[in-house]
This record gives C-alpha cells, structure tokens and sequence, in this order.
C-alpha cells in the first residue's frame, strides 16, 4: 500500500480543508496517510512515504508562511528523488500577481529535492469549493497513478 505525508500550514483554517480533503481522496485511493500541521513536520519525513503533499497559506504580499521557513529550508537539503509530490495551497485572488505564491515556492524546493512533480499545483482561492473538492480529487488521483508507475 502506498504511503503520503500531507503537511499543511493555516492561520484561519482554509488550508487545513484542502489538507482534509487530499486526506480524505487519498485515502479513498487506499493510500494510508498521515497529515500533519507544518510545525509539527519535519522535511525528513518524507523520506518514509511515496507521496509528499504540501498545502501552505500565502501571506504579505507573497510571503512563505512564518512557521513554516524552516521547514521550507531544510526541505531543499532533502534527497526526495524516487518519491512523488503535490502542492495544493489556499489564496486569495484579491492579492493579484502575489496570489498563491507560497504554492509555487514549496513546488519549486520540491523539485529541487529530485522528487517528481506528479500533477499541476493546484491554487484554491479562500475555502474550497465544490469545483475545488473535484480538482483536488483529481490532483490526488494523478499523484496515486504517479507513484504507482
Ligand atoms: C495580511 C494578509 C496578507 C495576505 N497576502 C496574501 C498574498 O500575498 N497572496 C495570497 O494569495 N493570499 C494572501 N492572503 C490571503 C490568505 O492566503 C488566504 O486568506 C488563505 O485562504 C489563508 O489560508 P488559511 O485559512 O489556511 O490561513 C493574505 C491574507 C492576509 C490576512
């Protein structure tokens, strides 16, 4: 059976629901997962799955979420390659060009780590819609049929 780590960072709450909801999709997969809020996570941790997910909020004009910089240093340290990963991230549309950057930022040291990038960043403007449930659905299934290759 595979294995995921999903690590998600929020303040309000918005990218907890779309952690909850890749969980929940991948576990629907059969996947056994583990999710875990960004403080509490190490980036070495995901050397103990197949599949790494990261769902952080963006804040200040495209910012990194504050708790979660060092977890987003020691990450690019990481030698992920055999693994697949995912970035899915809650924004707000109002911040324009800076909307979701934090989603690009953790895909961008993902890859770095050698891991292979297995479906398209998915950006959620505030909380999850119902069109947001099916593409992160959908991002889940891309990411199980990724690591089964
Ligand atoms: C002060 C402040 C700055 C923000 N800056 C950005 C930003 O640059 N880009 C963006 O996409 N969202 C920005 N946001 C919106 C949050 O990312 C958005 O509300 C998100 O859903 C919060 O996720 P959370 O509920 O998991 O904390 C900002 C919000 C606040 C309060």
């Amino acid at each position: 059976m595979a294995k995921a780590l999903v690590v998600y960072a929020t303040i309000t709450g918005n990218n907890e629901d779309v952690a909850d909801i890749i969980t929940d999709a991948l576990e629907d997969l059969g996947v056994e997962v583990e999710e875990t809020e960004m403080t509490m996570a190490d980036p070495a941790d995901f050397n103990d799955v197949d599949i790494c997910v990261i769902c952080p909020y963006t804040y200040d004009e495209g910012a990194l979420p504050e708790e979660g910089l060092d977890f987003y240093e020691d990450l690019q340290e990481e030698d992920l390659t055999g693994k697949v990963f995912g970035v899915a991230g809650s924004g707000d549309t109002f911040y324009g060009d800076d909307f979701c950057v934090a989603v690009d930022k953790f895909g961008e040291a993902l890859a770095k780590t050698g891991a292979t990038k297995g479906s398209e960043n998915v950006r959620v403007n505030l909380a999850p819609d119902e069109e947001d449930v099916e593409k992160l659905d959908q991002f889940a299934k891309e990411l199980v049929e990724k690591a089964g290759n």
